[in-house]
């Protein structure tokens, strides 16, 4: 496995996998590997020649500085997981390299994006996830990009951009990863303790509660009767909101094929966010 931190090393491996007509994919992390990020590896591994993880933790998106600074780093770690995957080249740049001097990034308009769910309670983020984003992009120029179900809105955002950018780049969705009792892999789980864990379960059983509700209530009834379940467990809810998942407008009456419930709530001091689709 190699690793390089500048865009002129990266870029000159990158060529050698070019001249042979080879398929670059690209798993951008933040680090702090679980088996959710290296499931997306495989996929990227199973699809294509070469595959770029790029392990950076994105001040930009962080709209709350202790976040950022509590943001767990455990690159040790990474590199011997990301170590038993063949065709992987890490990517481990500094700031000056993902963010030049002569950065040529124009903040774009996410219209609804912007203003609903995590956009309405993390003003900024995904400006800073969309920068950093289209930054690395350009330098890995992967033919397909890898991005996890889990951050839903996130992807929402990156397709919208990479359409309004005109990109070549394929973006691959990736089904969320559950531990056994249904708690969806995140970085920031390690910042729970185990009966935080526990206590954190009540989001996947409020989804599923949707899932089984959906069948005799409007998305407006099942929201409230949601709320309610939700607020019967530890944890502060942040919102919990049934949307359609292609235009990101809030369900009332009717169901759509497309509904989603994403939720984000607070277990002690760590934020968490989920989704499932309400099929
Ligand atoms: O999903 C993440 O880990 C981050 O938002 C990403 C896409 C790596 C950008 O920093």
């Amino acid at each position: 496995m190699f690793t390089y931190s500048t865009r002129v090393s990266l870029e000159s491996a990158l060529q050698e996998v070019r001249n042979q007509n080879g398929t670059i994919g690209f798993v951008p992390t933040m680090g702090a590997l679980h088996e959710g990020h290296l499931s997306l590896v495989q996929k990227a591994s199973n699809e294509c020649d070469a595959v770029v993880v790029s392990i950076y933790v994105n001040p930009t998106q962080f709209n709350n500085q202790e976040d950022f600074l509590k943001y767990p780093n455990t690159l040790e770690k990474d590199l011997e997981l990301l170590s038993e995957f063949p065709k992987i080249k890490v990517f481990v740049p500094s700031s000056d390299e993902v963010y030049p001097k002569d950065d040529s990034y124009e903040p774009i308009d996410l219209g609804q994006l912007d203003l609903i769910l995590e956009g309405k309670y993390r003003p900024g983020h995904f400006q800073g996830v969309v920068h950093v984003v289209r930054n690395l992009l350009q330098i890995v120029n992967p033919h397909l990009a890898y991005f996890g179900l889990k951050d839903f809105q996130q992807l929402a955002v990156i397709r919208k951009f990479s359409i309004l950018n005109g990109d070549e780049t394929q973006i691959i969705p990736c089904e969320t990863l559950r531990d056994s009792s249904g708690l969806a892999l995140s970085s920031r789980n390690l910042r729970l303790s185990e009966k935080e864990k526990v206590d954190s379960l009540i989001i996947y059983q409020t989804l599923l509660k949707i899932k089984e509700w959906r069948l005799l209530h409007s998305p407006e009834e099942v929201k409230q009767m949601a709320i309610d379940f939700f607020n019967d467990g530890a944890l502060k809810l942040e919102y919990l909101e049934i949307i359609d998942g292609t235009h990101f407008v809030t369900l009332k009456d009717q169901w759509t094929t497309n509904g989603v419930c994403c939720i984000a709530a607070y277990c002690g001091e760590v934020r968490l966010i989920d989704n499932m689709y309400c099929e």
